[in-house]
């Protein structure tokens, strides 16, 4: 039983539904809301008052593309919490490709670099008890049938997976769909090599599989935009079994920290070529993802950003 929860990205879509599942669940005690903005933070605490009639959610700013911003909230915890769920992400806003004062790129801050300082924060102060669980996608192992290509790394090495997080690897055609799936990808590769360090800690990464009812799309340029939002998402994907309901997205988070057969080191996401149904290891699909030497380079990679 886990009775104490802290989800980034909490004030929407999956990380708000994963909350509400959360506080629904028999000996739930403390959820921590950790948000960018306060009042979407407060109204989404008030809203999952009203719909669980519970109090147990507590707001911690938190602005997963600033490292200062996330150092300063675990800082402000003042006891263990037994699990954590990186959520927080998307496309990157509307400058993805543009770099941070850290040297990565926006939608690798926002995705990954945040994140990485969450949980090295939280370890090296043992503020982290039992599970991790990081939002991943199924487009981190490709999804053809959506035009999704699975990674073809020329050498997987530490300057490349480096080169992913600046968005260099991209070159003049930057592409956010085929960008984000990359950047989950060195983060899906971090969970792995961190499950090996850490035997103590259940680590997972897990996609939510296509999930309605979200803003995730709201930032791709206009075209896209309304290519996904109007007509991939509420009509073609559901009939193509690539999109279910959000309490579906969220419960496979749910599943992923109660369940203690969901195995430390793995990615679970969906069978091909479906984005829905139930979830299974994603190396079956693309081996690149259990091999240690890249998951170790992935993990360095990402370090190289983050000064003490
Ligand atoms: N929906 C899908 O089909 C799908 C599929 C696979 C994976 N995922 C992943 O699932 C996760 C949740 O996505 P969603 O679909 O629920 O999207 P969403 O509705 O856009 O929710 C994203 C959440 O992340 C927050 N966020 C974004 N940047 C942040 C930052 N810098 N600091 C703190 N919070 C930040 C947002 O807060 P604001 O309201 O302040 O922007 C929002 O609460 C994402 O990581 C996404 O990549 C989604």
């Amino acid at each position: 039983m886990i009775k104490s929860i802290l989800i980034t990205g909490a004030n929407n879509g999956i990380g708000k539904e994963t909350a509400r599942q959360f506080a629904m669940l028999n000996g739930t005690e403390k959820i921590y809301l950790a948000c960018r903005n306060e009042e979407k933070a407060k109204h989404a605490k008030q809203s999952l008052e009203q719909s669980t009639g519970k109090s147990i959610f507590k707001i911690v700013l938190m602005d997963v593309s600033n490292i200062d911003s996330v150092r300063s909230a675990v800082k402000s915890l003042t006891e263990p919490i037994e699990a954590i769920v990186m959520n927080a992400g998307g496309m990157g806003g509307k400058n993805p490709a543009q770099k941070t004062s850290d040297g990565v790129s926006q939608i690798f801050a926002t995705n990954v670099l945040g994140h990485v300082v969450l949980f090295d924060e939280m370890v090296k102060a043992n503020l982290l008890t039992k599970v991790a669980l990081f939002a991943g996608t199924e487009a981190s192992r490709g999804v053809p049938k959506m035009g999704m290509n699975r990674p073809n790394l020329k050498t997987s090495s530490i300057d490349e997976f480096s080169s992913i997080c600046d968005s260099s690897y991209f070159g003049n055609e930057f592409d956010p769909m085929q960008a984000y799936g990359l950047v989950k990808y060195v983060a899906t590769m971090w969970m792995s090599s961190e499950a090996r360090k850490n035997p103590n800690l259940r680590i997972v990464t897990i996609s939510p599989g296509g999930t309605k009812g979200t803003a995730v799309m709201d930032d791709l340029p206009f075209f896209s935009k309304i290519m996904y939002k109007y007509l991939m998402m509420p009509i073609l994907m559901p009939l193509m079994g690539m999109v279910h309901k959000l309490e579906l997205g969220a419960k496979r988070f749910i599943d992923g920290i109660i369940d203690e057969s969901y195995k430390s080191g793995v990615f679970y996401g969906s069978k091909e070529p479906v984005l829905t149904g139930s979830v299974i290891d994603q190396s079956t699909i693309f081996a690149d993802l259990k091999n240690n030497t890249f998951q170790d380079n992935a993990n360095m990679a990402i370090h190289k950003f983050i000064k003490d």
